[in-house]
């Protein structure tokens, strides 16, 4: 097998209900699908590791079958990051130039964004993302890259998204522990935007919402940037939960049944249909009306929908939404939850499929893999990025040599 090679990427996703590793190699400069593996999560907790050993069991049940499908041994990975413990802020700050106008460089938009990034984190925080929002160059706003424009002041509009130090590290820890060194981490609804959501609805304003088992990650886009970021406490497994409870079944039936039967518009379902719901241990076997299903399942689509209105309202992008919302992640798959979302946020939504890969198979193609898909395009992205600085960097360190002589 040969080694993890530098035109391969792997990431990780160790998701509450399901643990994905997704292998692509680099070609022609593009990326391709080579290969994927998945595990039944185990030793999470409420969006968080809680036990180490079986969720490096896990992550190493789903690298290990990544590696054999892809005949390489995978040697580093980016992981995503998710849960309740992740919270976004927006941050100003600047720097001036002296007193003459001059050349901004890429130091000079680096100190901006430093002296943005210095607001007083607590110390269980870590940074995931810096991401510039605007550049002001001499109180001209609107600025995308000042790199190259003449100024005497710059400053930056920041969003800031943080994790606990402790809950990212145990993801690190556990994908170690299977035998992966973690290159980079990246917040998962910003990477399942980077694999549904278009450039145009960024600008317009739009909401990626990734609704996955234990909790519902959103990155809300304006103007092209990354407005606001938070994680919401309700995810698909809060619906299963519910029928579990209400029907007084196992939470095995409550997610076939949910699956199978499960809409959350309790008026789409018609009046006189029944579900058959399997015999207790002593009982006979109970019928219910699938209605009763919808009773229990639409209340927590609106909790879910209510609380992300509250959350826009108060991260100030509610009326920012020009292009609506889409959603992602196994729980947005629900019947009928676009009906709810649509009426409770008044702005159209779809489901985010991630765009294919080349030679990606079909089953990829579902809301679920958005985040991997997603996290793979950004690794990319940052990756091509990082080698134009640097040829930038040679470039100009060739060009100082060739002064000095
Ligand atoms: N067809 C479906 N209808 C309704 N719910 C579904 C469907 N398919 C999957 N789900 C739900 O999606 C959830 C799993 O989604 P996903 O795989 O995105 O979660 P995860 O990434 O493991 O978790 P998280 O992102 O919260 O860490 C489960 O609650 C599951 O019941
Ligand atoms: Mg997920």
């Amino acid at each position: 097998m040969s080694q993890n090679s530098d035109d391969l990427i792997t990431v990780l996703d160790a998701g509450s209900a399901k643990t994905r590793v997704l292998v692509a190699e680099i070609h022609d400069g593009a990326l391709r699908y080579r290969a994927h593996g998945s595990a039944i999560s185990a030793g999470m907790r409420k969006g968080v590791i809680s036990d180490l050993h079986p969720a490096a069991k896990a992550i190493n049940q789903a690298a290990t079958e990544a590696e054999q499908m892809a005949h390489a041994v995978l040697a580093n990975c980016v992981v995503g990051v998710g849960g309740p413990h992740v919270r976004g802020v927006n941050s100003q700050g600047g720097v001036s130039l002296g007193g003459r106008l001059r050349e901004i460089t890429r130091e000079d938009v680096r100190a901006a964004v430093d002296r943005a990034r210095s607001v007083s984190l607590p110390a269980d925080r870590e940074v995931v993302h810096l991401l510039p929002q605007q550049f002001i160059l001499d109180e001209q706003p609107g600025i995308h890259d000042p790199v190259g424009m003449i100024g005497n002041r710059l400053e930056v509009n920041l969003h800031i998204s943080t994790c606990s130090a402790s809950a990212a590290q145990s993801v690190i820890t556990c994908a170690n522990k299977a035998g992966l060194e973690v290159l980079d981490t990246v917040f998962e609804a910003i990477a399942a935007a980077e694999s549904t959501v278009s450039a145009d609805e960024r600008e317009l304003g739009v909401c990626l919402a990734d609704i996955g088992a234990g909790s519902t990650e959103l990155v809300v886009f304006f103007e092209g940037a990354v407005a606001h970021t938070a994680s919401l406490p309700i995810g698909g497994d809060h619906f299963t939960n519910d029928l579990a409870v209400g029907l007084h079944t196992t939470v095995e039936e409550a997610e076939f049944l949910k699956l199978q039967y499960g809409n959350c518009v309790v008026t789409s379902v018609p009046s006189g249909s029944e579900v058959e719901l399997a015999p207790g241990e002593n009982g006979p076997a109970r019928v219910v009306r699938q209605r009763y299903l919808s009773e229990i399942l639409e209340p927590r689509a609106r909790e879910l929908f209510h609380l992300l209105r509250e959350n826009l309202r108060q991260g100030g992008v509610l009326e920012a939404l020009g292009a609506g919302c889409v959603f992602t992640g196994g729980g947005s798959r629900l019947m009928g939850l676009l009906e709810v979302a649509e009426s409770l946020l008044h702005v159209p939504a779809r489901i985010g499929y991630p765009v294919p890969l080349s030679r990606m198979p079909e089953e990829l193609i579902q809301p679920e893999f958005a985040a991997a898909v997603g996290m793979l395009l950004y690794s990319h992205r940052t990756r091509v990025l990082r080698a134009a600085e640097d040829q930038g960097l040679r470039a100009k360190l060739r060009a100082i040599f060739a002064g000095s002589v």
